[in-house]
């Protein structure tokens, strides 16, 4: 028998550093223009934080705006996860941390680790134990410092990533707006294409993994390109279909903020217009597990979120992890 309890996000709050990296900045960094940057990916400038800021000071600030929004305090917490590629240390888990600093006495925790689509994965994680009846307020939150593991010498991946985080509240859903349905893969076959070689047990940070470079991000830029357009639309198309809905129906769909073109020749692909898609990556480049839920504050703050609305949230990530989320936004 379905369990009637659905999940709901009953808060929102996102938060990236101030400091900025703009077009004109990494012109004088590498050699490339802001006209094929904003042309090949759509971004603009991304906010980098400062040394000595982690994601689980990004984490906090988030959670802190979603705890206001909500007016509660982080001892109503009963667990924290926290999406990321980028935590504090390998341990302990970032969650952790979070937790301390939230005053989050009651609650447990950990890290989720499924890089761009780590946020929506945390979702799941979350909706399920509040749908399960174990827990009433839970804290989901995605945040990555990617500056930190970036090459600042490689054109191909520092003008696309930047630092930020979001982090919602959820709870039972009070009427029947809340979580719908979800679709995720894996194609682990993919992980050479997307991935930080070094620092962890297969290559343990020595002198020559520094040399290397192998603590920075690599990748098989078109490849992933031509991946995630694919997946993008093919876990949203079978989400949808599998719930009776189509393209029209989408109030709202919020993509992993990646590449403009990624989200463009999805949405082309699925028939969804302009105005039913969010894009914000102009503004913030690629955060990783923060795109999503920066994406929703962007909605909000243009006034395209409403109660009940139908929204669609994808990704796809470094894995490869593929995620689709169906909702309906439910305050
Ligand atoms: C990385 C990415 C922007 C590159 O764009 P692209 O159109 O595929 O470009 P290519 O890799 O084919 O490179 C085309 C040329 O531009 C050059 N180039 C790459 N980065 C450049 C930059 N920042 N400025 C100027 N030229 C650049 C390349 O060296 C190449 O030159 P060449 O033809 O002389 O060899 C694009 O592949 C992409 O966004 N991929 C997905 C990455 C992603 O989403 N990662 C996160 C997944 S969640």
């Amino acid at each position: 028998m379905a369990n009637p309890v659905r999940a709901r996000i009953s808060a929102l709050g996102a938060f990236a550093p101030p400091r900025l990296l703009t077009n004109a900045d990494l012109e004088k960094m590498v050699e490339t223009s802001d006209q094929w940057i904003f042309e090949r990916t759509g971004i603009r400038q991304r906010h980098i934080a400062e040394k000595g800021v982690a994601a689980s000071h990004l984490a906090v600030e988030a959670a802190n705006r979603a705890l206001k929004e909500r007016g509660i305090s982080g001892s109503e917490l009963e667990a924290i996860f926290v999406a990321t590629v980028t935590p504090d240390m390998m341990f302990p888990a970032t969650a952790c941390l979070v937790q301390d600093r939230l005053g989050a006495k009651g609650a447990w925790g950990y890290d989720i680790s499924a890089a761009c689509s780590g946020f929506i994965y945390a979702l799941q994680t979350g909706a399920k134990f509040v749908e399960s009846g174990a827990h009433k307020k839970i804290m989901v939150i995605g945040s990555d410092i990617m500056s930190s593991i970036i090459d600042y010498t490689d054109r191909a991946t520092c003008v696309i990533f930047g630092d930020g985080a979001g982090a919602v509240v959820f709870e039972p859903a009070t009427d029947g707006d809340g979580f719908i349905d979800f679709h995720h893969e894996v194609d682990g076959s993919g992980g050479c294409s997307l991935r930080m070689p070094g620092g962890g047990s297969l290559n343990p940070a020595t002198h020559e993994t520094v040399d290397k470079k192998m603590h920075f991000v690599h990748q098989d830029g078109q490849s992933v390109f031509k991946y995630a357009v694919r997946k993008m639309v093919e876990a949203s198309e079978t989400l949808l279909a599998r719930n009776g809905f189509t393209a029209k129906d989408v109030n709202l769909f919020v993509p992993h903020q990646a590449n403009k073109r990624i989200i463009s020749s999805s949405a082309e692909r699925m028939g969804l217009r302009d105005d039913q898609v969010i894009v914000n990556i102009d503004e913030y480049g690629n955060t990783t597990a923060g795109t999503i839920p920066l994406a929703l504050d962007s909605a909000r703050s243009q006034g395209r979120l409403k109660k009940g609305d139908l929204l669609l949230l994808a990704a796809v990530g470094a894995g490869f992890t593929v995620g689709a989320t169906l909702l309906r936004w439910a305050y």
